[in-house]
């Protein structure tokens, strides 16, 4: 199965609500085995999935270890996604994490990998934003690459790019899939960006999720969305790029 990841080149677009609520999506609704993997060092894909905001393990600091990453294996019990944290380090020490995947890319992307091959097990990455080490040392080995736009004014400027492929050039054969979140049909812009996403990028826009207060109230309650508000526009919005999503997985086997 594959390894899905949820990247964006710029900030604060909404990966990780992406990537936490994809996953508990293809866990719930689909039944299948969802790893969660936090690469990000601001570690919030856990509190997303009822994670203790106190509990600073992950796999960052045994990076090189595998063996001892199984400790920091979370499973949240409502939604049953498997959350691998990256943990609670300083910035100092991170950075140093960071030279030492860049030297060995494989000790991360081969674990993931592995993850990823058991037959059934689905692995969503949450990456940090723009360009990262750990983002470089995965992307060759990604199946899925989920990149993740507002309907704002700076994803207008960008998304030429992005949709001709500039962006993230380096990885070929991989499945290309976009989503469009923040989508206000109230504003001009976001009625254009949508509509011109849609018409330059077609099957690859995989699912477009509504700005909407809900969004924000069910990661103050660590809760998937769909859990907090199941009848709110971004829980329907989330539960169609599940959808798409796992039909893209039903289309590889
Ligand atoms: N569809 C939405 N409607 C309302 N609020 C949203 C929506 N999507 C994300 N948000 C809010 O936007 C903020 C940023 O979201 P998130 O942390 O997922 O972005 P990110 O791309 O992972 O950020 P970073 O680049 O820092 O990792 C959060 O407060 C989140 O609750
Ligand atoms: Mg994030």
């Amino acid at each position: 199965m594959p390894l899905i990841c949820c990247v964006s080149p710029k900030g604060g677009v909404g990966k990780t609500m992406i990537a936490a609520n994809l996953a508990a999506g293809l866990a719930k609704n689909r039944h299948l085995e969802v790893i969660a993997v936090d690469l990000d060092p601001q570690n919030m894909l856990r509190l997303h999935l009822g994670g203790d905001v106190a509990d600073g393990h992950g796999f960052v600091k045994s990076v090189g270890n595998i063996e001892s990453w199984g400790g920091a294996l979370k499973e949240d019990s409502n939604s049953g996604v498997i959350i691998l944290p990256y943990g609670q380090l300083s910035s100092g020490k991170s950075i140093k994490k960071d030279s030492v995947i860049r030297q060995k890319p494989e000790l991360l992307w081969k674990p993931l990998v592995r993850m990823a091959a058991s037959p059934g097990m689905v692995v969503v990455v949450d990456t940090p934003p723009g360009p990262s080490v750990m983002l470089q040392a995965i992307l060759p080995h990604v199946d899925l690459l989920l990149t993740v736009l507002a309907a704002d004014a700076a994803s207008a400027v960008l998304y030429s790019n992005i949709a001709t492929g500039k962006i993230y050039s380096e990885v070929r054969n991989v499945r290309r899939g976009y989503v469009l979140n923040q989508f206000d049909p109230m504003t001009r812009l976001g009625r254009i960006i949508c509509s011109g996403l849609a018409e330059k990028i077609g099957d690859s826009l995989f699912g477009i999720v509504h700005r909407d207060e809900y969004v924000g109230e069910a990661l103050a309650m660590q809760q998937p969305v769909a859990d907090y508000a199941p009848l709110s526009r971004a829980a329907i919005d989330l539960n169609n790029l599940s959808d798409r999503v796992s039909r893209y997985l039903e289309s590889l086997t």
